[in-house]
Formats: C-alpha cells, sequence, structure tokens
C-alpha cells in the first residue's frame, strides 16, 4: 500500500449502486434526488439512513415534511437517474421532466418513483449533522415491489467523479 492523497483513494468505492429518493416541497410538489450514499441501518424495525448535501433542495423537502421514499432504479433507468443528480428541483419539475407519474404511496404523502426495482416509504426519525452533507434517518413504514426481473443501476465507471458525486468528468 502507498499513502496518496485522500481524493485519490476514494474512486476505489466505484461501482457504487445508485439509489434515488423522492421527497416533496411544503406545497407538495415532488422531486428525486439521485444518491450514492444510503445504507440500511435497522432490521426491527427496518430504517434507512441518507446522506444529503445541505444546498440540496431535497434538504429542504425532507427536513420540511418529515419523509422521503428510498426506491432502487433498474440499469436501463441510467439517463434519468444523470437527470436527477444534476438538476434542483428548486429549478424543474424531475417526475414531469422524466415523465414520471408519482405513484400514491401507502403510508406516506410523497410519491413513489415509477419503474424501480422496490420503494420504501419512511417517516424521518433522526438527523445527523456530518460535514457538507447531513444524515437523514428514517423508519420504513412502507414497502413496494415491481415486477422487473432488470438489474440494479450501478454507477458506470470513469463517467462521474465520486470525489465530487454529480459532476461531469
Ligand atoms: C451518481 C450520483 C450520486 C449522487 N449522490 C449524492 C448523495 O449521496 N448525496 C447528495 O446530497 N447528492 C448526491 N448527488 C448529487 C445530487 O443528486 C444533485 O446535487 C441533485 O441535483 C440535487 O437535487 P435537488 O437540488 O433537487 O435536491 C449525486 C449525484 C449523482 C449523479
Amino acid at each position: 500500500m502507498k499513502e496518496v492523497p485522500i481524493k485519490d483513494a476514494l474512486p476505489k468505492k466505484r461501482p457504487i449502486p445508485v439509489t434515488l429518493a423522492s421527497c416533496m416541497d411544503k406545497n407538495g410538489k415532488p422531486n428525486i434526488i439521485t444518491l450514492g450514499w444510503e445504507m440500511q441501518t435497522s432490521i426491527k424495525p427496518v430504517m434507512f439512513a441518507i446522506s444529503i448535501g445541505y444546498t440540496r433542495y431535497s434538504y429542504e423537502c425532507i427536513r420540511d415534511t418529515g419523509e422521503f421514499v428510498v426506491a432502487y432504479p433498474t440499469e436501463d433507468m441510467a439517463e434519468m437517474s444523470v437527470y436527477c443528480g444534476k438538476e434542483s428541483g428548486r429549478d424543474v419539475d424531475k417526475f414531469k421532466e422524466c415523465n414520471l407519474e408519482p405513484l400514491p404511496a401507502a403510508r406516506i404523502k410523497t410519491p413513489l418513483i415509477p419503474g424501480c426495482l422496490a420503494n420504501f416509504e419512511c417517516k424521518l426519525l433522526h438527523e445527523y449533522e456530518t460535514g457538507d452533507h447531513a444524515i437523514f434517518v428514517g423508519e420504513c413504514v412502507a414497502a413496494h415491489v415491481s415486477e422487473e426481473k432488470k438489474g440494479r443501476l450501478y454507477i458506470i465507471d470513469g463517467i462521474y467523479d465520486l470525489g465530487g458525486v454529480g459532476t461531469k468528468e
């Protein structure tokens, strides 16, 4: 092993599975953010943590509503995942621009994302400050799966610089 600048070692984490999260602003407008930083943190109850930059529109949405949905896109959802990972819900309606019909959730108001392998409805329990991102931890209150037999989308090596996620190389 040789010591390198921290930023030079971070790409070794690739490939990273892509996660989408839907959220909603306080006026009820739905939004989607593309995430690389997501994990399940508990089995009973099932809980998820997502790391959201303080500058993201999604940060405001989740903080204001106390809800989010974690969804796993299929491998053919790369184009919309890229779009939702570089545009902001402050400027565009991502559901509309991606031709996605927001699907009603069972236990929360935030809609599900169609086409994904699974959607997990989460109610926000905790927020932790961590550098330039916040970790939101939510309890899963309902789950939905699709009949899709496709694989999950992974970040394609070389397309994105994960040191500055969302930035085109
Ligand atoms: C592959 C990929 C992974 C990303 N991972 C994260 C992440 O884990 N956390 C985060 O805050 N932003 C992440 N981003 C950047 C956001 O998706 C991006 O800034 C988005 O435009 C924010 O949208 P919003 O302003 O509507 O919330 C990622 C982007 C891409 C393309």
